[in-house]
Parts: C-alpha cells; structure tokens; sequence
C-alpha cells in the first residue's frame, strides 16, 4: 500500500510560459505529490524563477534568503529553483545559497521525479542544466473542474537574440511541439468541458519553421479552430516581423479566433528597433497593424513598450509615444531597459540614467492609462461574451471573467457560472477592468 501524498507548493515568477511549466511540474510530479497553498507545510517547495529584467532575479533571490528560516524550522523541507534564474546561474546558484537541494534548468521538468529521487538516496545537492534535443510533452489529461480556459504551450525557446533580451540564452534555441500532440491536449481540454485554449511560445508564428514536416502557425490554427467545443483560441507572443499575410487572414476567417492579439513593438523609433535587432521598422509594424484592423476591425490590439534602451534619445522617446497614439494600443505594458547578462545590449555605448528612465516610463504611462481608458469607455453599453474565470479579486461577491478582446470585466452572478460563456452588458468603465451586468448564458453555455 502507498502512503499519503506528499505536499508540493510552487511559487511563479514570470510569463505565462513559466504558468505552464508550473502546471507541467504539479502534473510531473503527481504520483508522489499534492499541491498545497500553504507554503510552511510543504515537503517540498519549488520556484519556477524569471530573469527577463534584474528586477524580476531580485525577487527570486530575496525569496531564497527568506527561505532559509523555514528551512532552519523544517531542515526535512526540500527546496528547488527551476526556470531562467535556474538555467542561467546553475551551480553558481546551489553554491550561493547552501540550503538549496535541487537547481534545475528550463528543459529539466521531465526529468524532475529522478532528480529528488537522488536527492532523496543521496543527500546532496542535485544541479541539472541539461538541454533535450527535442520538444516533447504528453498531452495534458485533466483539469480542474469549472476550469474554462487553458494554456498550451506550442514551441519553446527563441532563435531571435533581439540585443536586449536574455530569452535565446535561458531557454535555448526553438524547437515545436509536434501539432499531434497540440492538437491532442487541446481536444483532451475541450473533453474536460473548456472553453479557451491559448497556445504559448516565445515566438509562435515561426511554429513549425525549419521542420518540413510540420503544420505553419496558421495551419496549426486551422486545425483546432475546426475541434467541435472550442469557443475561443488565442496565441501569445507573436513578433511582428513574422506576421504573415496568411496568418492575417485568419483573424478574417476563423470565427474561434478571438478578436485580440499582443504584438510587442517594443519602441516607436526605427533607429531603435534596428539598434534591437528587431527586423521591422515603424512603417513595417504600422502596416501590419492596418491590415490587421482591415480585416478584424474589432481587433483590440497590446503591446510591449521598452524606455531607456541603450543610445535612445528624447527625439526616440518621442516616436515611441506618438506610436502609441497612431495605433492606437488598447493596453501595454511597459518596462524600464535593463541589461541582461550575455546580450549585445548590455556592452552598447549610451546607457541611459535610472532617472530618465524612470521620467520616461512615467510619461509613457499616463499617456497609456489615458488610451486604455478610452478603450474600456468604447464599451459600455455593449452587450459581450465574458468567459467568467472565477471570483472577482476586488470584491468576492463577483464574478470576473474575459471578454473575446481580453479586457477584464467584473459583475454580479453566482458560482456556477465559472467556466462558462455568459452575454454581459457592460455598464462602467474603470482603468483596470470593465464592471457589468449578466443577462444569462452565451449560446451553448
Ligand atoms: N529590459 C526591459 N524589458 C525587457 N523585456 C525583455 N527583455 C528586457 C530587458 N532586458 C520586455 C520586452 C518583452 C517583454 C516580455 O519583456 O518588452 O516583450
Ligand atoms: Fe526575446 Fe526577441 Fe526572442 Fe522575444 S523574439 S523572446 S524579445 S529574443
């Protein structure tokens, strides 16, 4: 007879990608683990760590030092950093902090069950930083009940080594989930009563690039726009440069394909964007922004928006808010320039002051509130489809949930609605979220 389950807590940093993986590792382990939302009750306790800006590392290691009083009160405790700190730091990570008994890297979440299994046999500390060859993950059989909406990873790591970012680096070069086995975990979700799916990768339209044999990123949308119970699809990032003419049209074409799409344009000035290495320029990213509101007119469009690159002038600043406006961006988010270790950015000459820094993302800011808002005012008195996902954070006698455009909308209705469709009318406009009222279900709800 088996014992009790141990417990399992993870903590995530980051992206949506590292939500995913967290998932990845709750289900890898579950043989031998439960999850808890207690942290001090955990056997053990994992960090799925992010280090696309220094900000984002401080966090992870400010946890590591607090982690070492709990591991003082439960020495039995085992605790272990995975994801891009992980992958980035490894041994210099489990010498840097002695209470730490698993670091392991972006492609080691397989390999998870044998790696505390010697730490169990052996004691001692375990690093593996190990790449695989190939991108393979069976598909995902179940779910949490009333759970409407999914993330599926499409493809992992990125060939771009845009100058600033560190991605290429920690999470290795790209490499694309066989679409059988999409298509598969996608079907297994809709069996489990979904709704949504959202397929993730560090540059999703170039899904299949370099394999033949594969289905393109549009084909692949196709496919699982035509899987019977599939309400919404979704696919986050795509870089601008790779916005095909035929992955366009699919926003013309396919009716699950919702009417939103993030595509970070990261500065307004072509000076920058070259100086970034991103291979499009302002002209280009604005006319695919056209064609794409050509063919979905309804399509809000987000983005990500960098201050302070290195070399970036006010005239650059400039071009980057009046970008904002010409477009003009539903949401952003906006990050201060940070220099990561190994990018070209990181040596370039001109390095911009904290400070200016910190004025121009302000600046940014205001003018971005001032669009969102006027984005979320567009919608009141429309009647929309909300995907509920669960209790409103604010107040928890509401409902929060989605709409096709991605805007948060909070209403009143009751527990049974979460993971459904429902039709909402949307009746206040705030700078974070919509606020409603539910007139019933959405179709086949
Ligand atoms: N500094 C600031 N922002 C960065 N991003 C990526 N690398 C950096 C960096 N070094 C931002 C980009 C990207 C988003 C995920 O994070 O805007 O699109
Ligand atoms: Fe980073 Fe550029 Fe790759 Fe995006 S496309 S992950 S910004 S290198």
């Amino acid at each position: 007879m088996t014992g009790p389950k141990k417990r399992l807590y993870i903590k995530t940093y980051g992206c949506q990608m590292n939500v995913y993986d967290s998932e990845l590792m709750a289900q890898v382990l579950s043989a031998d683990y439960t999850l808890t939302t207690q942290p001090e009750d955990a056997d053990l306790y994992l960090i799925n760590t992010c280090s696309i800006r220094a900000k984002s590392e401080e966090k992870v290691h400010s946890l590591l030092g607090r982690l070492r009083f709990l591991k003082k009160r439960r020495p039995q405790m085992l605790i272990g950093v995975g994801g891009c700190v992980a992958q980035q730091e490894g041994e210099r990570l489990r010498q840097r902090v002695p209470h730490l008994d698993l670091v392991f890297g972006t492609h080691g979440i397989y390999r998870l069950p044998e790696m505390l299994r010697q730490v169990e046999d052996g004691g001692a500390p375990v690093v593996d930083t190990d790449y695989v060859e190939q991108f393979q993950i069976p598909p995902r059989r179940h779910w949490p009940p009333g759970q409407g909406k999914a993330l599926v990873t499409i493809m992992q790591g990125c060939n771009n080594f845009c100058t600033y970012c560190v991605v290429p680096y920690v999470r290795g070069p790209e490499m694309s989930r066989p679409s059988g086995e999409i298509i598969q975990e996608v079907q297994n979700f809709l069996a489990s009563g979904g709704r949504e799916v959202t397929l993730l990768g560090q540059n999703v339209n170039s899904y299949g690039r370099g394999c033949p044999e594969s289905l393109s990123f549009p084909q692949l949308l196709r496919e699982l726009a035509a899987l019977p119970g599939l309400a919404r699809l979704r696919f986050t990032t795509s870089h601008p440069r790779d916005l095909s003419a035929e992955l366009i049209q699919c926003f013309a074409e396919l009716p699950a394909l919702c009417e939103h799409i993030h595509l970070p344009v990261q500065s307004g000035s072509s000076r920058i964007l070259s100086r970034m290495k991103r291979g499009y320029n302002r002209d280009d990213y604005l006319q695919r922004v056209r064609q794409l509101q050509a063919v979905c007119p309804e399509i809000a469009i987000t983005t990500d928006l960098i201050v302070g690159f290195p070399g970036e002038t006010e005239e650059d600043f400039q071009e980057t808010l009046s970008l904002m406006q010409e477009v003009p961006f539903d949401n952003a988010f906006y990050f201060k320039y940070s220099p990561r270790p190994q990018t070209r950015a990181a040596t370039f000459p001109g390095q911009i002051a904290e400070s200016i820094k910190a004025a121009r993302l302000a600046r940014l800011k205001e003018i971005q509130d001032r669009l969102t808002r006027a984005s979320h005012q567009r919608l009141v008195g429309q009647i929309k489809e909300v995907l509920v996902e669960g209790r409103s954070k604010q107040s928890t006698s509401q409902l929060s949930g989605r709409l096709r455009s991605n805007q948060v909308v909070n209403f009143t209705g009751s527990q049974e609605l979460i993971g459904r469709l429902v039709q909402v009318r949307i009746e206040q406009a705030c700078q974070h979220s919509l606020g409603g009222r539910a007139l019933g279900c959405a179709g086949s709800c």
